[in-house]
């Protein structure tokens, strides 16, 4: 997703009460970062923060922390979760949006920072065989969530991408996970809670059928 230079988004971050300006930081810190003592959940690549911002909102009761490596996103994400939590009439104390390379997720979180959940909702698909290890979801990737996901965590997994979704049950499986429910069509299954993604939004509208999964550690 290639995306225009935004010049007010490096001020308004940096003004931004819930952005974390040095993720680093706070390596094994982050149950002291957040204003609540409660559960925290993770979204790898949350993009324009349509669904993070929907889901915290809807869940005062857990600690959201929203990571994408790309500070013009992240500064429009900043705006939505302003937006949602204005309309609900809710304080921002639950939600930390940070810039971070995931590939190095490890600089950031540790065994210390205990995350109950992870979302990964349409990651990049790395088609060719030689990028494949780039994959959120790929061996290299899923061993470092499992340093600091709790025991019996889950890992949220949504994607339109069929060589992707094939290829991640298979690496979660290498690792030990344990797929708990797996759909081929989200839409059409009766579910409690699915919020849309901007790009879930976008493929189904395209008639692309929704694949998703959780997987146990
Ligand atoms: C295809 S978009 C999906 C956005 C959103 N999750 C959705 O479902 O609409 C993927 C997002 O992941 C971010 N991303 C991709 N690779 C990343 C990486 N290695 N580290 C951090 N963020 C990454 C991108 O900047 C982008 O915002």
């Amino acid at each position: 997703m290639r995306m225009r230079r935004k010049p007010w988004v490096r001020e308004e971050l940096a003004k931004c009460e819930f952005f974390v300006d040095n993720p680093c930081e706070n390596l094994g810190n982050w149950e002291n970062k957040f204003k609540k003592k409660q559960p925290i959940h993770l979204e790898l690549g949350c993009g324009k923060g349509i669904f993070i911002a929907k889901l915290a909102c809807l869940h005062q009761n857990i600690n959201y922390l929203a990571v994408d490596i790309k500070s013009e996103v992240l500064g429009i994400a900043k705006r939505n979760i302003e937006a949602e939590y204005l309309k609900n009439n809710k304080p921002i104390d639950n939600i930390l949006i940070t810039a971070q390379e995931i590939g190095l997720i490890q600089n950031m979180l540790n065994e210390k920072d205990v995350v109950d959940r992870i979302y990964i909702n349409f990651c990049n698909p790395w088609p060719k065989p030689r990028h494949n290890k780039r994959r959120l979801t790929y061996t290299t990737q899923l061993e470092k969530y499992k340093v600091f996901l709790k025991p019996q965590g889950e890992i949220y997994f949504k994607t339109d991408d069929d060589d992707l979704f094939n290829a991640s049950q298979k690496y979660l499986k290498e690792c030990r996970f344990e797929i708990v429910k797996i759909t081929y069509d989200l839409h059409s299954e009766d579910i409690e809670e699915n919020i849309i993604t901007e790009h879930e939004e976008m493929f189904s509208k395209q008639g692309i059928k929704i694949k998703a999964l959780i997987a146990r550690k």
